[in-house]
């Protein structure tokens, strides 16, 4: 059997993580795993059950009783119902911004993200991955990108999901979410010291994808630990 990899991304909001961690991982034949989208599916069921954001013991219940399937890239189950699309109003967005600083829900995520990458190599995207989840990830990204262009980026995704927003109203909204995410006390979105810096800003998404397979390849050394078809 293939020896396990894991491959952490890190980085704020719109740095581009979501499509590139989902390509590098069909490239490699690895299982792609968004963490944001579990922080997400506990803040909508916050959110649906008029749970109080600041009400940590029944924000990390609800953490701990979720059940969340991962059905397909970008795709997530909460309690058997499909939730992909609604995880992504600009409501659960903030609320999930806020449910994650909750250390008790934070406890209960990382657990069962460290589950994925027990059997099977791993993409594995978010905001502490390469510090906590998996300190001991073979290779770590960082992915950033200035606030203007990750508001662009968030504009047209909001657009092709038929809300529509200005990028200028994006950046107040994203610059918010960055020092929530950079301040909070537990697992702070910082890079890792081993990680490699990429800024996504001037770069199209194939050229980050290649500069990472490029990482992937020098640090899983001379390719062994991979088999050839996830090399090409
Ligand atoms: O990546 P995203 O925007 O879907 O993440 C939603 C929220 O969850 C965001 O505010 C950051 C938080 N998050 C986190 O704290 N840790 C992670 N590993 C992933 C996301």
């Amino acid at each position: 059997m293939d020896k396990i990899i894991i491959v952490a991304i890190d980085g704020p909001a719109g740095a581009g993580k979501s499509t590139i961690a989902r390509s590098v991982a069909e490239r490699l034949g690895f299982l792609y795993i968004d963490t944001g989208a579990m922080y997400r599916a506990i803040a909508l069921w916050a959110l649906r059950t008029e749970t109080a954001l600041d009400d940590m013991h029944r924000l990390e219940a609800l953490a701990i009783s979720a059940e969340l399937e991962l059905i397909g890239p970008g795709r997530i189950r909460l309690n058997g119902e499909d939730v992909s699309d609604a995880i992504r109003d600009r409501a659960v967005s903030e609320a999930a911004s806020k449910v994650a600083t909750v250390a008790g829900v934070r406890r209960a995520l990382v657990e069962k993200q460290q589950k994925f990458g027990e059997t099977t190599s791993v993409v594995m995207e978010g905001r502490d991955i390469g510090t906590v989840v998996f300190p001991e990830a073979q290779v770590k990204i960082y992915l950033d990108a200035s606030p203007r262009i990750r508001a662009d980026r968030r504009a047209v995704e909001l657009s092709s999901r038929g809300q529509v927003v200005s990028a200028d109203e994006l950046v107040g909204e994203i610059e918010d979410r960055d020092r929530r995410d950079r301040a909070r006390a537990h697992s702070p979105l910082r890079q890792a010291e081993d990680a490699v810096y990429l800024d996504t800003s001037a770069l199209s998404p194939v050229e980050v994808e290649d500069e990472i397979l490029r990482v992937v390849r020098a640090r899983t050394s001379n390719g062994k630990s991979l088999t050839r078809q996830h090399v090409e």
